[in-house]
């Protein structure tokens, strides 16, 4: 008893040294100096250099170490879980707020409602949460949704599609019409909402979600119109996966924990329904642009061809950007490809006819490969006619909402968000 005791107090002492030389030695073995200009004050790009490895270790290195992609996708839904609620800790949780789980046409949603029932606004955000139509979930956006809530005393509502590989185009669409329409009908009654006064919100792949509804729901002339939208990163497409943003990457930015071309692969195909168990191998063609069909080509072309001005506006601090490589045709994944391409309900990029849509916002970041589509989907709106304000933030990167109570950066694009999204709701 005694010795054991007493080993264990002499390992209590050797415990804090061990683990401090482990940190210090996995902490220079993991760090990677960030590119310059991502996130701007000492503050951030300090954050950054701890979040970034620990995001590299905890989700991107092991799910690299995976043969089946969908035990990836379940390890990285894990890891994310885990790591949101680790940060949720840090996080202020910004007033009160009453948040309540409700089930509208079969979809889960969660209400946040700040509390004595006096909200500034009658209006009401429908919030779509991101991670490639495969990941995250409402809990996980819970410390965003509630500060956007409270700061706005505005309803908010958080939709809990379902997610693929398990439920694939276009289950999260319809999920998400289901529970909208359902706000639709009782919003007024149930909350006191002036149902002319919803915007719809999204980042990521819940920026496509949104980007999706609000189109769909112009095309078919839906009542009420939407007050405003509001796409924070979103993916808008798969046909160019060799933009400026995406080559970028490639020469500049492999390796770090952000948002890759492979991942983008596997999740815009997982969401096509493709078994990626089975065809994994079809990733490195399709990152090339290999299965955009030759027929489908001067379609997708030409909607990209926004981005020479993209191209002379934005030249990365000046770092080069390589030339385009050569494509690696893969007719499989053509065929696999090509009902979705240039479908705007899973490519909204792809829509021809953006008129009728509502006054529009959109999100871009400097350091994300989707930064082109979202500035051609704002460019395209202007042209269109329709009231777009867009938003470029130069030392931004993709994701970083989920760091909005860690990062001054996210912290001000969230006001910049609210305000603009006030200002819809008030002017609808
Ligand atoms: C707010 O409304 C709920 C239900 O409509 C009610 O139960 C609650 O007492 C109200 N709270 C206040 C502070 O008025
Ligand atoms: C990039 O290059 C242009 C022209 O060579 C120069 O005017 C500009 O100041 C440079 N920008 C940066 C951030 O170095
Ligand atoms: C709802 O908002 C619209 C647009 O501001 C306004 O015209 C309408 O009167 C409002 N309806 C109610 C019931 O307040």
């Amino acid at each position: 008893m005694l010795k054991a005791k007493k080993e264990s107090n002499y390992t209590k002492g050797i415990v804090p040294v061990l683990i401090t030389i482990f940190l210090l030695i996995t902490g220079y073995a993991l760090y990677k100096p960030l590119p310059e200009g991502f996130t701007i004050s000492k503050w951030d790009r300090a954050v950054m250099h701890v979040v970034e490895p620990a995001l590299r270790v905890a989700y991107y290195y092991p799910s690299r170490m995976f043969t089946k992609p969908s035990n990836m996708v379940q390890w990285t839904r894990g890891a994310l879980n885990t790591l949101s609620k680790t940060l949720g800790l840090l996080v202020n949780t910004h007033g009160q707020v009453d948040i309540k789980w409700h089930k509208w046409n079969e979809t889960p949603v969660k209400v946040y409602r700040p509390t004595n029932n006096k909200t500034s606004t009658d209006g009401a955000v429908l919030f779509i949460h991101g991670g490639g139509f495969a990941l995250g979930n409402v809990d996980m956006y819970d410390s965003l949704v509630k500060r956007m809530a409270y700061e706005m005393k505005t309803l908010f509502i958080s939709i809990e599609y379902r997610l693929s590989p398990e439920t694939v185009f276009p289950g999260g669409i319809l999920d998400c019409e289901a529970a909208i329409d359902h706000f639709f009908d009782f919003g007024a009654v149930q909350f006191g909402v002036n149902t002319s006064k919803v915007v719809i919100m999204g980042d990521s792949a819940g920026g496509n979600l949104a980007t999706v509804i609000a189109q769909r729901r112009a095309a078919r002339n839906s009542f009420p119109k939407l007050a405003g939208q509001v796409l924070i990163y979103p993916l808008l497409q798969m046909a160019d996966m060799q933009t400026v943003s995406y080559r970028y990457f490639h020469s500049r930015l492999r390796g770090y924990a952000l948002v890759d071309p492979e991942s983008v692969a596997y999740y815009y195909m997982f969401y096509a329904g493709i078994d990626m168990d089975e065809k994994a191998y079809l990733v490195p063609s399709v990152i090339s642009n290999g299965h955009v069909a030759n027929h489908l080509q001067s379609e997708a072309s030409e909607i990209m061809s926004y981005k020479s001005v993209i191209e002379m506006k934005h030249n990365y601090k000046n770092h080069s950007i390589t030339e385009r490589w050569e494509v690696s045709q893969s007719y499989e994944a053509q065929d696999l490809m090509e009902p979705f391409l240039t479908n705007p309900d899973f490519s909204p990029l792809m829509r021809k006819d953006l008129s009728n849509l509502p006054p529009t916002m959109v999100i871009t970041c400097e350091f994300d490969i989707l930064r082109d589509e979202g500035l051609i989907y704002g460019e395209r709106l202007k042209v269109s006619g329709v009231p777009t304000t867009t938003i470029h933030y130069e030392n931004g990167f993709h994701a970083m909402l989920n760091f909005h109570s860690e990062l001054d950066e996210a912290s001000k694009s969230v006001d910049d968000i609210e305000q603009w999204t006030l200002n819809a709701i008030n002017n609808a």
